[in-house]
């Protein structure tokens, strides 16, 4: 893994990036988060290519990616303190902002609503990107529609192969999962995605507490449903019971795939068992790398072992949920 790597960027290979945005295409490019697959945001059409190559509904809005803070009041109509407060503390970084939209924004990008999401990305090649291209970048998570985010440029290509016109591999992504997402278009500031800023982090930026999502908050479609899923269902279990379960499997000859976090590892034949680490930000590092390369083992299940329930394991606990929301348990008891 390359936490804190310095990523040095070729010029020609961002102006070979800008070049395919300006001209309408889509680019594959990594930020501190998940790769994102970027189009020009304010071009409707190049937009429109990024929910033809993931498969994703039109009403599942986008993130746009700026630059710099300066770049805000291009995209939203006001700029409420709280949105100020949390970009002072953590942009450029792995936050996302809901505003309320300025009026030029494409519904397109905004899912018909009338608020649009803003993230600075903190990642070199992102800054470089940004600041080369000038304007906003759309970009998604650089996966087919409710599958696991990619984490490397090789997730990327094996997602969309030569779909889409560019990636640049700026190497593996430094945190692993998606952007903590704060809808600050409303009275109070709501926590719409869980991510590696934690809530509590968020509420001292603020000085004050958040809301829980409600009624009259925007929708952050995706966020609700089966998502960052592997093709194989994932089961979210306790310890000694991922064990138990796949030592009963292997019995009955399944190929049985196993995320846990004890070191302890059984061997059993048919069982592929990734010993993921105790420490949240290295196990969101390799969540999604982990998810892949179990997926690819061609198991009939992942069983994985559920996390601690505490605030550092919010969003992993979050994705994992999702990734399991909706698997159908193998007929293997
Ligand atoms: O870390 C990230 O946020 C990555 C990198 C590439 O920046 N991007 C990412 O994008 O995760 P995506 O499209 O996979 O997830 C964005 C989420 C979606 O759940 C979407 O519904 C929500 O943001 N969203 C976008 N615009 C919104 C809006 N105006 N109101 C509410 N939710 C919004
Ligand atoms: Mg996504």
């Amino acid at each position: 893994m390359n936490r804190g790597k310095y990523v040095f960027m070729q010029p020609e290979v961002i102006a070979k990036a800008v070049k395919v945005l300006r001209a309408g295409g889509l680019v594959g490019f990594p930020t501190e988060t998940v790769y994102g697959l970027g189009a020009d945001a304010s071009n409707p059409e190049a937009v429109k290519k990024i929910y033809a190559a993931k498969g994703r509904p039109r009403n599942h809005p986008l993130i746009v990616h700026l630059a710099a803070f300066d770049a805000v009041s291009g995209w939203a109509s006001e700029i409420p303190d709280a949105a100020k407060r949390l970009a002072e503390r953590y942009w450029p970084g792995p936050l996302t902002l809901i505003l309320k939209r300025a009026a030029n924004v494409s519904v397109l990008v905004t899912g018909g609503q009338d608020t649009v999401a803003l993230r600075v990305p903190s990642h070199p090649v992102a800054q470089a990107l940004l600041k080369a291209f000038g304007g906003g970048i759309a970009a998604p998570s650089a996966n087919r529609y409710s599958r696991v985010s990619a984490t490397t440029a090789e997730h990327v290509t094996g997602e969309f192969g030569g779909e889409i016109d560019f990636v640049i591999d700026g190497g593996a992504c430094d945190l692993g999962i998606e952007s903590t997402i704060v809808d600050v278009s409303g009275a109070q500031p709501a926590l719409l995605r869980p991510g590696s800023i934690t809530a509590r982090e968020l509420e001292t930026a603020l000085g004050g507490p958040l809301a829980a999502p409600g009624e009259l908050s925007p929708r952050a479609p995706g966020t609700h449903t089966k998502h960052y899923a592997p093709r194989a269902p994932v089961m979210l279990m306790e310890g000694d019971l991922v064990a138990e379960l796949a030592a009963s499997m292997s019995r009955q000859g399944h190929k049985v795939a196993v995320l846990a976090r004890s070191t302890e590892r059984p061997v059993l034949p048919g069982v592929t068992w990734i010993a993921a680490s105790a420490v949240p930000v290295l196990y969101a590092h390799d969540l999604y790398a982990n998810l892949r390369a179990l997926d690819q083992a061609g198991c009939s299940a992942i069983l994985v072992e559920q996390p601690p329930l505490s605030p550092a394991w919010a969003a992993i606990q979050d994705r994992l949920m999702r990734a399991a929301a909706g698997s159908a348990a193998p007929d293997a008891t």
